[in-house]
């Protein structure tokens, strides 16, 4: 059992819990939702949200990796994003720049290793550079994977691995008959995070209860738990009591549960 975690609960207190060990979710993935809005009710413009949003990455990334979590995946900025104002969609571009500049040596410190997935060669040259340099700098550490979804959407993800499937069938190296569920799963994106391609848990910020183009095929047995707190304001307590939630479900994967088969 984890010592002294503590959870913050829906009428906003704060209380000790005991997560399970044994059933922590492997891969957990967050839709950062909510920091427009965070900002927009302090009066602040939208940005403001997205930078207060960064450093959270920051604390959300220590602590899963402190709860001994395999993978993070975060949805950083989807092909969709590019519709912001030319203003947001710039300082969204410059904050990788801004966390991998402050915060490497902390991933370092954590073994923590960076991951990216989504068509990166569309982004400035400079962020490249950032996520690169930073996927570098971590490639040694064997700890938990860091992995933004940057440039990523979900059915181009689909797309892209159905061509690369359909040229391996074209190439005569695979035939139709041999495309499986196996098959499908090594042509997307989070192949790079294998053996944790899916989500175990998915969590969404702000209270909206979408997937928005993530991780489509990945997300078909995750649990999904919906917050109202917006990311900015999203804590490690926050975190805990997300996966104290994911702890209770009764995940089945479309079977029965055990012993309930006779
Ligand atoms: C959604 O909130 C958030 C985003 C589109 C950007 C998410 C980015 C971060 C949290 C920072 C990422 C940090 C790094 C290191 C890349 P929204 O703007 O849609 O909020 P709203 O729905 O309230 O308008």
């Amino acid at each position: 059992m984890f010592k002294n975690l503590f959870k913050n609960t829906p009428e906003g207190e704060i209380q000790e819990v005991n997560l399970d060990e044994a059933k922590m979710p492997q891969h957990v993935a967050i839709i950062m939702d909510g920091n427009g809005r965070w900002a927009q009710k302090r009066g602040l413009p939208r940005v403001a949200g997205h930078k207060r949003g960064m450093e959270v990455v920051k604390d959300i990334t220590k602590a899963s990796s402190d709860l001994g979590i395999k993978v993070l995946t975060l949805y950083a900025f989807s092909t969709e994003n590019w519709k912001r104002s030319e203003k947001e969609v710039s300082f969204l571009m410059d904050l990788p720049v801004k966390f991998f500049n402050t915060f490497v040596p902390d991933l370092v410190e954590n073994n923590v290793k960076v991951n990216v997935m989504g068509y990166t060669e569309y982004l400035p040259e400079k962020t490249q550079k950032a996520v690169h340099d930073a996927i570098e700098q971590t490639k040694d550490n064997t700890g938990m994977i860091l992995n933004f979804a940057l440039n990523y959407g979900a059915r181009a993800e689909i797309v892209t691995g159905v061509k690369k499937i359909a040229q391996k069938v074209v190439d005569h190296e695979l035939s139709i008959d041999e495309i499986n569920e196996d098959t499908v799963s090594k042509s997307l994106m989070t192949e790079s995070v294998a053996p944790y391609n899916n989500p175990d848990l998915l969590i969404r910020t702000s209270g909206e209860e979408r997937i928005s183009n993530f991780l489509l095929w990945q997300l078909a047995y995750s649990e999904l738990v919906f917050t109202d707190k917006l990311w900015p304001e999203y804590q490690p307590a926050d975190l805990v009591e997300n996966i104290y939630e994911f702890q209770q479900r009764d995940r089945r994967f479309g079977g029965v549960k055990e012993g309930k088969n006779k």
